[in-house]
């Protein structure tokens, strides 16, 4: 899918001679592209969408099929109250048109939005990141694929040549989130720890990317008893991965993305029971895949003075004679011994020594992404992941990152006198405190393992990896939460 921008002098169609026309309509009747539409497509269109009872309200999208005219397929789509149109408005739309305009089998898609008052650039990014990813289909595991057709070219109507801008990074962002995307829906047959290394043995191949795989007695040796003990109760390998991004020239900062990776969380002896979503379980890698969907992103467009690692601590949560006991004593690779009280709460044994190994590597930020915690669900909500860090400038680089690309982030507390609740009779620490703010303990539980002065931010995105329902520019399923995020933050895609 190939997208550009055409700035128009008089009428749209006068440069453009697609077979699709998007066009957006604001409730407003007195909005001035109600009657630029008529003076094109005749007063007829008017009489026809009140007879369609189209009013411009969101969500409201009507087709209009023209035998032998040109465009031969005009699509409106409604775009609400003015004052209420913004950046996450203009996506939902665009999504909205885009699966209209694939369903009749369009092939050049031409949209024209009324973007006015919006930042240029930002709108060209939101309008093509959103019918892109709106389109994606995993038919990966059918025996008979659909045969689809999208849309080849998809021309962005009436915007500026400054707008062009924003497509720039489009691409790179897209196949970011398509790959985290394919990941986290891929079944935990499929996506298991040694088919995380392997896809990242791919990008590191594809994009001349570093690959470190330590195997389960390299991790012995560097002493990483909480990642090995999450790990012992599957006869999968354990597989941590460490892919890093090296720019050309100098090094001006380095950047670290620690994913939690449990390719299946059964619970172990603390089993999931029905109605904890056990079948669900393979999105437990969400983390990882956002982590692997970014450096896909971020080898495509190599950036300058920036080094990324990307690190996974990879494993299953299973049962077996092997598997680890609810009241086992784990100790760390910093050392810090850990009273399992619960086997579920595993994705913060295993990220302990991977924070503890990316605090060796000198970075300057470290931001860990994980489907961490039930409550954080509770707390957030589907649509909107938690953040903690004690870095203000983390907090504000990540949630305007977040805004900008159209995920939701919302700031938590790390109260630091909840760490009351982890406290242990005999070891350090327990793996879980009280039911209460659980997703607060997750957080202070992890804070233990970054260096001091190490600026750390954390992303519990447990609600937001996977959708039931089409919602935004995410079809239903996997979401690729987070990859959009981070690559913005790193300093690509649109601004806020
Ligand atoms: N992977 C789960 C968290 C989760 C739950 C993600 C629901 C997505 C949807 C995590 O490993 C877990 O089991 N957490 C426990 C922690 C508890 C035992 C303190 C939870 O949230 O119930
Ligand atoms: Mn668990
Ligand atoms: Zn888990």
């Amino acid at each position: 899918m190939h997208f550009r921008c055409l700035a128009n002098s008089g009428s749209v169609l006068e440069a453009w001679s697609g077979d699709c026309l998007v066009v957006g309509l604001f409730s407003d009747p007195q909005h001035p592209t109600w009657p630029l539409l008529a003076g094109v497509f005749g007063a007829d269109l008017e009489r026809h969408l009140e007879q369609r009872q189209f009013k411009g309200k969101p969500g409201e999208c009507v087709c209009i099929e023209r035998l032998g005219a040109a465009p031969s397929l005009l699509i409106l789509v409604g775009l609400g109250d003015p004052a209420a149109f913004h950046l996450t408005e203009l996506r939902q739309a665009s999504a909205t048109a885009a699966r209209q305009a694939s369903r009749v089998g369009a092939h050049q898609l031409g949209l024209w939005m009324p973007v006015e008052a919006l930042e240029p650039a930002a709108a060209a990014a939101a309008m093509a990141e959103a019918t892109r990813l709106s389109l994606y289909k995993d038919q990966r595991f059918k025996s008979e694929p659909e045969p689809r057709s999208l849309p080849e070219e998809v021309v962005l109507l009436g915007l500026p040549e400054a707008a062009a801008k924003g497509l720039e990074a489009v691409d790179a962002i897209c196949g970011g989130v398509e790959l985290a995307r394919q990941l986290v829906a891929a079944p935990p047959n499929v996506a298991t720890p040694a088919g995380l290394a392997e896809t990242a043995a791919e990008l590191a191949r594809q994009f001349g990317l570093q690959l470190k795989v330590l195997e389960r007695v390299d991790c012995e040796a560097l002493g990483m008893g909480a990642y090995l003990g999450v790990a012992q109760g599957s006869d999968l390998p354990p597989k941590f991965i460490h892919l890093t991004y090296r720019p050309e020239g100098s090094v001006e900062r380095r950047i670290g993305l620690v994913g939690k990776g449990l390719t299946f969380d059964s619970g172990g002896y603390n089993l999931k029971t029905a109605g904890s979503m056990i079948e669900m379980m393979k999105y437990d890698m969400g983390g990882a895949a956002a982590v692997l969907g970014a450096m896909r992103s971020v080898a495509q467009l190599r950036p300058e003075g920036l080094e990324i690692h990307a690190i996974v601590a990879s494993c299953e949560n299973m049962i077996s004679g092997k598997a680890i006991h609810p009241g086992d004593i784990l100790t760390a690779s910093n050392g810090r011994t850990i009273e399992i009280n619960n086997t579920d709460a595993e994705g913060r044994l295993t990220l302990a020594d991977a924070l503890v190994y990316a605090s060796g590597l000198g970075l300057d930020a470290v931001v860990d992404l994980a489907t961490l915690t039930g409550a954080c669900v509770v707390a957030l909500g589907e649509e909107i992941a938690g953040l903690w860090t004690e870095s203000d400038v983390l907090a504000d680089g990540l949630l305007s990152s977040a805004v900008a690309s159209g995920e939701a982030l919302w700031r938590m507390p790390l109260r630091r006198s909840y760490k009351e609740g982890l406290k242990s009779t005999l070891a350090d620490f327990k793996n879980t405190g009280p039911r209460p703010a659980g997703s607060i303990t997750a957080a202070l539980f992890l804070r233990e393992f970054v260096a001091d002065g190490l600026a750390w931010a954390h992303l519990d995105i447990a609600g937001t990896v996977w959708t039931d329902k089409d919602r935004g520019a995410d079809p239903a399923g996997a979401t690729g939460f987070g990859v959009r995020t981070l690559v913005n933050w790193i300093g690509f895609g649109a601004p806020a």
